[in-house]
C-alpha cells in the first residue's frame, strides 16, 4: 500500500522533481545507515582485538537489550559490558580485548576480558546455547559429561577434541587453565575468576529461558547472532500460540504435571505424590491451547488422596525420573487395573514423559535442548493437548506417550552427521505449517518503499 500511494505520487510530478525525491532519497539512505548501528558496523569478532584504544569510541555497536528474561541484564559502556545474573547477584565485567581493565567497577565483579575462545561447560543446559549462536567448537572441557544429548558434542568428546574433568583435582587445575570461562555453576563463586554462573532453566517463562542466548552472546561479542536466533525462535513461538489458540477446543484439556517421590535417604523414607508448579509449565500448556492444572495442596502423602485430587485431569506430564513406562507409572502413582478406566488420561491414552530423546545413558534433551529451542516445544506441547496439531504426522521430540508406549529416540555421537555445521532450532516453520496460512501482514518497511521509489523514478525517466 505504503508502495502504490509513493509511486502515484512521483507520477504526477514534474521530472525535476523526481531527482529532487532521488536525491533526498539517496540521502536518507546515507544518514541512516550511519546513524543505526549495525549496518555501518559491528562488534570485533573473536580472534581480533582493539589496536589504538580511544576511550570515546564505542566498542560494542552491536548490543542486545533483555525483552523478557528476568534472571540476567546487560548494560554497556564504551569497552566494556555489564552483565549479571539476577539469580546468583553474580555480575561479569567483560572488556574489549586490548582496551583496559575497567576501574571503578561495582563490588565482586568479575573481569574477564573479550572474546572468549576456549570454555568449559559444567552444566549441559548451556550445549545448545553456545551451538545456536555458532560457537560449539570453543567447548574444550566438559563436567557431567555422561549426560550430554548433543551428537556432536558427544563425538568431539570420543575424539578427544573436548577433555573430561575428572575427581583428579591437579589433572583438573592444569585443564581449566586453558579455558577462559567455565559455564554452568548454579551459585556465584567469587573464588573462581572463571567460574559462570546460570540461570536459564530458572527463567520464569519459554521466551525468558530462549533470551539467554543474548547472555551467552555477550561473551563472544556475538550480540548480532543472538538477536537473530532469538528473533526467529520468538517469532516461530508467537506464531505457533496463535496457530494452537485458534484451534483450541472449546473446553480445554486439563493438563497436570505430576512427580512421585519414591522413599529414600533424602526423605526420610517418605514417599510423596506432587502436583508442579513452574512458571514455564503453566505457560507452556495454555500457549498450547491447554489448561494448567493447579490445586491446594500441591503435595500429598498418600497416593489415594493424589488420585482423587487428579481425578478429572485429561493429561499427565509424568515428570517421575525413575520409571519409564506404563507399568511403572501405574505402580509409582498407585492405580490399580480395576481402577485405570476411572481416568479420563487413561481411557485417553494420553500420559506423556519428558524422555523423548536421551543420550544411551538417559542423559536428557530435555535438559538441553528444550530449554533453548522454545519454538519447538512448544511444537511438542500443541501435538500433547491437540494430536492432530500443528500437523497430523508430527514427530514430537521430547514428550513421549507412554500409554501408547512409543520408543525412546537415542541421541549418540552417530547421530552428528555434520561436524562443522552449528545447531539450528528443530522447530518446523510455523508459517509453512499453518494449514489456513496466518496471513502474516508485513508492513513495507520505509527502505524498501524508498528504493522502488528510486527504481521506478529512474526507469520512467529513462524510458518516457
Ligand atoms: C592426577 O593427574 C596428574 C597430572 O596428569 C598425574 O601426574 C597424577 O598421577 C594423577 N593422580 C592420580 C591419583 O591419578
Ligand atoms: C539417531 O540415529 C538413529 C539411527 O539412524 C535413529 O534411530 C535415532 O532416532 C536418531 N536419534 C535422534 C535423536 O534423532
Amino acid at each position: 500500500m505504503a508502495r502504490l500511494t509513493f509511486s502515484i505520487n512521483f507520477n504526477e510530478v514534474s521530472g525535476f522533481l523526481q531527482y529532487y525525491v532521488v536525491i533526498i532519497c539517496a540521502f536518507f539512505f546515507l544518514v541512516s545507515s550511519i546513524l543505526i548501528p549495525g549496518i555501518s558496523s559491528q562488534n570485533l569478532p573473536m580472534n581480533q582485538c582493539v589496536t589504538g584504544y580511544n576511550a570515546d569510541n564505542d566498542y560494542f555497536p552491536d548490543k542486545a537489550t533483555v525483552e523478557t528474561a528476568t534472571l540476567f541484564s546487560i548494560n554497556y559502556f564504551k569497552s566494556y559490558k555489564l552483565v549479571t545474573n539476577k539469580q546468583t547477584n553474580e555480575i561479569f565485567a567483560l572488556y574489549q580485548c586490548g582496551t583496559p581493565i575497567p576501574a571503578n567497577l561495582p563490588a565482586g565483579a568479575k573481569p574477564i576480558q573479550i572474546s572468549v575462545k576456549n570454555v568449559a561447560v559444567t552444566d549441559t543446559s548451556a550445549i545448545p546455547f553456545l551451538d545456536l549462536l555458532g560457537f560449539r567448537s570453543s567447548i574444550k572441557l566438559l563436567d557431567t559429561s555422561d549426560l550430554v544429548s548433543s551428537p556432536c558434542v558427544q563425538s568431539a568428546k570420543d575424539s578427544g577434541t573436548i577433555s573430561i574433568l575428572t575427581n583428579n583435582q591437579t589433572l583438573n587445575t592444569i585443564e581449566l587453565a586453558g579455558v577462559d570461562v567455565s559455564f554452568g555453576a548454579f551459585q556465584a563463586n567469587p573464588a573462581d575468576p572463571k567460574s559462570v554462573s546460570i540461570a536459564a532453566a530458572s527463567d520464569p517463562g519459554i521466551i525468558n529461558r530462549v533470551e539467554w542466548l543474548k547472555f551467552y552472546s555477550t561473551f563472544f561479542n556475538a550480540e548480532a547472532k543472538a538477536n537473530d536466533v532469538y528473533g526467529k525462535i520468538k517469532a516461530n513461538y508467537e506464531c505457533y500460540k496463535n496457530l494452537a489458540n485458534k484451534n483450541a477446543p472449546s473446553a480445554k484439556p486439563i493438563v497436570a504435571w505430576v512427580n512421585y517421590d519414591a522413599p529414600s535417604e533424602f526423605n526420610q523414607n517418605t514417599p510423596s505424590w506432587q502436583i508442579a508448579d513452574a512458571a514455564f509449565k503453566k505457560q507452556l500448556t495454555e500457549d498450547a491451547g491447554g489448561a494448567y492444572f493447579n490445586v491446594t495442596p500441591l503435595s500429598y502423602a498418600t497416593s489415594a488422596d493424589f488420585l482423587k485430587a487428579i481425578q478429572n485431569v485429561d493429561i499427565i506430564i509424568d515428570e517421575t525420573f525413575v520409571g519409564s513406562n506404563i507399568a511403572d507409572f501405574y505402580s509409582n502413582f498407585g492405580i490399580t487395573p480395576d481402577q485405570q478406566q476411572q481416568f479420563k488420561f487413561v481411557k485417553n491414552q494420553a500420559i506423556y514423559r519428558e524422555d523423548g530423546t536421551t543420550n544411551p545413558n538417559d542423559g536428557r534433551d530435555w535438559l538441553e535442548n528444550a530449554i533453548a529451542m522454545g519454538d519447538a516445544l512448544l511444537e511438542d506441547m500443541i501435538n500433547v493437548v491437540n494430536p492432530k496439531l500443528p500437523k497430523s504426522d508430527y514427530n514430537r521430540i521430547w514428550l513421549r506417550n507412554i500409554a501408547k508406549n512409543e520408543p525412546i529416540k537415542i541421541s549418540s555421537a552417530a547421530n552428528c552427521t555434520n561436524p562443522d555445521q552449528s545447531l539450528t532450532s528443530k522447530a518446523d516453520d510455523c508459517a509453512a505449517v499453518s494449514a489456513k496460512g496466518t496471513g502474516a501482514i508485513s508492513s513495507t518497511p520505509t527502505f524498501f518503499s524508498c528504493f522502488i521509489a528510486i527504481i521506478f523514478v529512474t526507469f520512467v525517466t529513462l524510458f518516457i
